[in-house]
């Protein structure tokens, strides 16, 4: 994302309340790649950024930052290192091995999401009391922490609740659900220090995303990547087989309000958030009803549906839509994209630049 394109969050913070470092894990992936330009935009120079990710960054990407490690984040020795060099008041943990990529090796899941987080959490605690100061941590959960049983009570609970239908079938979606846990811990029972001295701990702030589509990447290892894979291949011309049923409907959001939301999600005051972890919602279209926006602007486009029964069993057991009054209430948030918006104002206009076509 360019900076051009990126709406800029409205900002309750300046570089005099917060001076500290901003580490970002999994900076080399796909929100990695919005959300550190979004940083850049508005703290290079005031602040540090540091991007973290198992893969050395690109040369773009690392251009963003005023550090960047090589390092996994599931190995604890490497992350104290980190730790040790840089004054770290916000974590922005983005690493993950998403939903489809888990199911093929779980076990390897668990440690990059689950130790992977852990350790990260343990730095911002450490660091909370190293400054005296609460650690922001920015966490993307997922959808994948729901789990409907059956698709005529998908079809009944509609839009969900943050605490409906906490039952996840894959081990992403259970990991990420964990560290929801985890990082309610940290902030309100680590070593008991919530009780007397809030301001040393781990301000621990998630969102559930949706599905996400972003115009300028495409995501690795997910099962929403339909939606993005559809729109990418009919811009490149090329036919598209579509692993989920027609009628398979999960809610998705652009990668802008994806990263506008983290943003104003980090900004809110810590009165106003009576929660902890939050839905966002933007649209909930059908594959379907994707493909048929898609050929508004692509009418040649070849689309077809091949459905695998692994992944139109994750999305069957992801809600059609989530509820996220909750969001609108505490920190007004509200979506730039519906689904029209999305593809007539930001993905076609930037996918047609892209590729030309
Ligand atoms: N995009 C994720 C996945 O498909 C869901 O949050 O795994």
């Amino acid at each position: 994302m360019t900076n051009a394109t990126m709406t800029e969050p409205k900002s309750n913070r300046t570089a005099a309340t917060d001076t500290g470092a901003i580490l970002v894990s999994g900076a080399g992936g796909e929100m990695g790649h919005a959300l550190l330009a979004a940083l850049a935009h508005r703290f290079k120079g005031q602040r540090e950024i540091i991007g973290m990710d198992v893969r050395e960054l690109s040369q773009d990407r690392a251009a963003h930052t005023s550090a960047s490690y090589a390092c996994d984040v599931s190995d604890a020795a490497a992350i104290d290192a980190i730790a040790l060099k840089h004054d770290v008041s916000e974590v922005w943990h983005l690493a993950a091995l998403l939903s489809t990529r888990g199911e093929k090796n779980p076990e390897l899941a668990l440690k990059v999401n689950v130790m992977g987080s852990a350790n990260l959490l343990k730095l911002a605690a450490d660091s909370a009391t190293r400054r005296g100061s609460a650690v922001k941590f920015l966490f993307p959960s997922t959808i994948a922490v729901y789990g409907v049983p059956t698709l005529a009570l998908k079809r009944a609970a509609g839009r969900v609740t943050e605490d409906q239908c906490l039952e996840p079938i894959t081990m992403y979606g259970v990991n990420k659900r964990a560290v929801e846990e985890m990082g309610r811990y940290y902030a309100r029972h680590y070593r008991l220090l919530a009780a007397d001295r809030a301001e040393c701990t781990v301000d621990f702030r998630s969102i559930r995303f949706p599905g996400i589509i972003s115009a300028d990447t495409v995501p690795t290892g997910g099962t929403s990547d339909y939606g993005p894979e559809m729109l990418h291949s009919a811009a490149q011309g090329k036919a598209y087989a579509c692993f989920v049923r027609p009628d398979a409907r999960i809610p998705f959001m652009t990668m802008p309000d994806a990263v506008r939301s983290l943003m104003e999600l980090a900004d809110a005051p810590r009165e106003k958030l009576s929660r902890l972890v939050y839905n966002v919602s933007a649209f909930a279209p059908s594959a379907e009803e994707i493909a048929a926006k898609v050929r508004e602007f692509f009418p040649t486009a070849t689309m077809s549906y091949a459905p695998t029964i692994e992944r139109q069993r994750i999305v069957d057991s992801w809600p059609e839509d989530c509820d996220d009054s909750a969001a609108r209430r505490d920190w007004n948030w509200k979506p730039q994209h519906d689904f029209n918006r999305a593809f007539a104002e930001y993905l076609v206009p930037k996918i047609r630049a892209r590729y030309g076509c």
